[in-house]
């Protein structure tokens, strides 16, 4: 986990963000990046902490103690619709889901509150259920949560101080779970997900435009598929709602002609991703995939790709121009596959 945990560190302390996904735009009054950190001991008491790096192997000493905060009908309804979404609970079975709705517990949130503060150690994991929420790194507005979300899985995941400032601007409530819980039931699957999906998602370079945080999201999502040589990934009409990247192996890409033939017209290799076209022009499958040798790729569903890609639809769309180009190449004849750009 070395890597992204350094990048990450590496990137919060010297790059100020410019425009990551979803977020607000900088306030007209944020104070400037030459100002003092309002934290007078901030890099001093990240600096130490974050010496500690969290070895899943040497984890075994979390216990098997369950918390349980007795809810309301009423809460529990409302704390299973704000879990539905949340990424970094995606790899839990159905009775880790339990164990974590049990332990959770209801804070009410003020606006202008600090829910947690950069270079603090960190207590709870938070999971939202409505208000928003400002997200703060060395004093620059990064990014905004929306009645939906997740924040405060880093300290406990990677034992270092909170890499982020929270702050409610409205009235609000967040389901808190304490750190306990979280090492225990939900960490190691969310740590070797993340670890397990870094390198494959630094090589894509479409995500290249993604901060490092934004690409641990895009990780928490993702779910890996083998096909077998041969096997259909895509058909050509479809329906979609979901995307690949390729892991391993390597993909066919054939379009029908008039008559209904099926001709080659690209192959997507390992770092290369699939199935993004009919998400973005919200058409039917372009073409068809087939794995040459067994493939793996890892998949994105349209929910996610939405809502993390947001920064990577330029990059996509100029794609389109290379699509039409190879059809036309095959078929002879210029292609519009879409209107988009
Ligand atoms: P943690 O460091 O525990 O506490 C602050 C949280 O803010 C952090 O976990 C993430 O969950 C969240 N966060 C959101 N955006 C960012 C970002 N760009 N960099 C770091 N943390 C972020
Ligand atoms: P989609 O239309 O969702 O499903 C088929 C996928 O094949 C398509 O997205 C592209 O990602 C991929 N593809 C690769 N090359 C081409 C091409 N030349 N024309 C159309 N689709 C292509």
């Amino acid at each position: 986990m070395g890597s992204i945990f350094t990048k990450l560190t590496a990137w919060r302390r010297s790059e100020p963000i410019t425009s990551p996904p979803s977020v607000g735009e900088a306030p007209a009054t944020a104070e400037g990046k030459d100002q003092e950190p309002p934290m007078k001991n901030r890099y001093q008491r990240r600096k130490s902490v974050s010496a500690e790096r969290y070895d899943p192997e040497a984890d075994e000493d979390e216990g098997d103690q369950r918390v349980v905060h007795p809810k309301s009908d009423e809460q529990r309804k409302r704390l299973s619709e704000a879990v539905k979404n949340i990424l970094i609970f995606r790899s839990l079975d159905i009775e880790q889901m339990q164990e974590v709705i049990d332990a959770m517990f209801e804070k009410k949130t003020q606006p202008n509150e600090h829910v947690i503060d950069q270079g603090d150690d960190g207590d709870n994991f938070y999971v939202i259920d409505s208000g928003t929420y400002d997200i703060y790194v060395d004093d620059n507005l990064v990014g905004a949560y929306e009645n939906q979300g997740s924040f405060g899985e880093l300290a406990l995941m990677y034992n270092m101080p909170r890499a982020a400032t929270i702050i409610a601007t409205s009235a609000g409530s967040i389901w808190a779970m304490d750190r306990h819980t979280f090492r225990r039931i939900v960490l190691k699957n969310a740590f070797n997900k993340r670890k397990m999906y870094e390198n494959l998602l630094e090589t894509v370079p479409m995500l290249k435009t993604l901060e490092p945080y934004e690409r641990m999201n895009v990780a928490d999502a993702l779910i890996s598929k083998t096909y077998e040589d041969g096997t259909q990934i895509i058909k050509q009409g479809d329906t979609a709602d979901c995307m690949y990247f390729v892991e391993s192996g390597e993909v066919r890409i054939t379009v029908k002609n008039d008559s209904n033939d099926e001709k080659e017209v690209n192959r997507i290799k390992t770092g290369g991703y699939l199935g993004e076209l009919a998400l973005l022009t919200h058409k039917p499958r372009a073409a068809s995939a087939y794995a040459v040798g067994t493939t793996k790729c890892a998949v994105l569903d349209v929910q996610a790709f939405e809502r993390l890609l947001g920064p990577c639809m330029d990059v996509m769309k100029r794609n389109i121009d290379e699509y039409e180009e190879q059809l036309a190449q095959v078929f002879g004849s210029k292609v519009e596959i879409t209107d988009l750009r």
